[in-house]
């Protein structure tokens, strides 16, 4: 059976920095209250002429680059996106697909909210296995500032933009690889998170009143209390299916959300926080791409050596979660 293994990282976050301090001047709200209720300092925003796919498709271009392999080798594009170029169709991975001339490829988008890339890197790593592709591009993409309420401090402040993208293909010495997976999902909250208008359930007409209902809304202590209780329980599962311990790992690289969330669980876990990647403090939380934008940080900073074990834990709307258990 060939091992999958992650071979290449690349990233993309638009330039323009929106600080705390200008926030401020924007909506009700403080720096201080920001950074001490999350972590955030800063996060990045798209140019108005920028959707998910172009940021993906800078992201995705690194990582090929990086791994030295030609489009038309890759045989999939997977893109995790809340935010996709289109409602509903086309697919934002078939205009990546297009934009990078992979032109053999399989292209679909996974909608698992801030999860969707741990969805991603298992589905890759699964059709590697199961012999039906070699290389598959594994991408998270979002343009999370389009679809906030700008005038909702409990919402608006938590967010950024960004992508990250890594190549999944045969591990080089059978000793890197995707080892293991957990993905779980609890629908009975699915309404914690949602963004309510413009789906087949609500369709896209609104009055003036109903516009608040077109961007994102959030119960944020139910959805608090869900992460810390779900990145517990992948450590958990993770390592003991797997036989190991937290001395066997090198890094946790969470999804970027709250970094109290992260606190809660070093606690609860009693795992250190220096163990946990973390880079919110910059980026905010930019959902399905905050794992590979991490992933990618970590590498150009020469943080992981080959043979490294790393997790990653993901949580967001679904209410989705899992995680990866990786050899670097
Ligand atoms: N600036 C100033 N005050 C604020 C702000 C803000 N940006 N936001 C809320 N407040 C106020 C509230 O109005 C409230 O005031 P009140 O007491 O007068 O009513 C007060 O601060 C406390 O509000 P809480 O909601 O109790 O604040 P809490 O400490 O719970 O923090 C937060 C809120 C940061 C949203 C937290 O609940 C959280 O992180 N939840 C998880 C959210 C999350 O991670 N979501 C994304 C994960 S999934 C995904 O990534 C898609």
């Amino acid at each position: 059976m060939t091992q999958p293994a992650i071979l290449s990282t690349g990233s993309y976050a638009p330039p323009r920095r929106l600080t705390n301090e200008e926030l401020a001047t924007m909506v009700d709200t403080s720096d201080e209250w920001i950074h001490s209720h999350t972590g955030i300092r800063a996060r990045h925003i798209a140019a108005d002429h920028e959707a998910a796919s172009d940021l993906g498709t800078i992201a995705a271009s690194r990582a090929l680059e990086s791994a030295g392999i030609a489009p038309e080798e890759v045989d999939m594009v997977l893109v995790a996106t809340s935010t996709p170029d289109y409602l509903s169709y086309p697919a934002t991975a078939c205009i990546i697909q297009d934009n990078l001339s992979c032109t053999r490829a399989a292209a679909m988008d996974i909608t698992a909210a801030c999860t969707g890339f741990v969805y991603g890197l298992e589905t890759a790593a699964c059709y590697i296995k199961a012999g039906r592709a070699r290389y598959v591009l594994v991408i998270g993409t979002e343009v999370n500032s389009r679809i906030l309420n700008w005038n909702d401090r409990n919402t608006c402040v938590l967010f950024g933009d960004a992508a990250g993208a890594v190549l999944v293909g045969p591990s080089p010495d059978g000793k890197s690889r995707v080892i293991d997976s957990v993905l779980r999902s609890l629908g009975n909250d699915a309404l914690a998170l949602l963004r309510p208008k413009g789906g087949s359930r609500h369709p896209l007409t609104f009055t003036p009143e109903e516009e608040k209902d077109f961007y994102v809304q959030m119960n944020g202590k139910k959805v608090y209390l869900f992460a810390v209780s779900a990145m517990g329980k992948i450590i958990e599962k993770l390592l003991r299916r797997n036989g190991l311990t937290i001395d066997d790992i090198a890094y946790i690289v969470p999804h970027q959300a709250n970094v109290r969330i992260i606190q809660s669980c070093s606690q609860r876990l009693g795992i250190p926080m220096e163990k946990f990647y973390l880079n919110l403090e910059e980026y905010a939380n930019t959902s399905a791409a905050s794992i590979p934008l991490a992933l990618d940080e970590m590498n150009r900073k020469r943080l992981l050596s080959r043979g490294d074990r790393i997790l990653t834990v993901g949580f967001g709307a679904g209410l989705t979660y899992g995680g990866n258990l990786i050899t670097w």
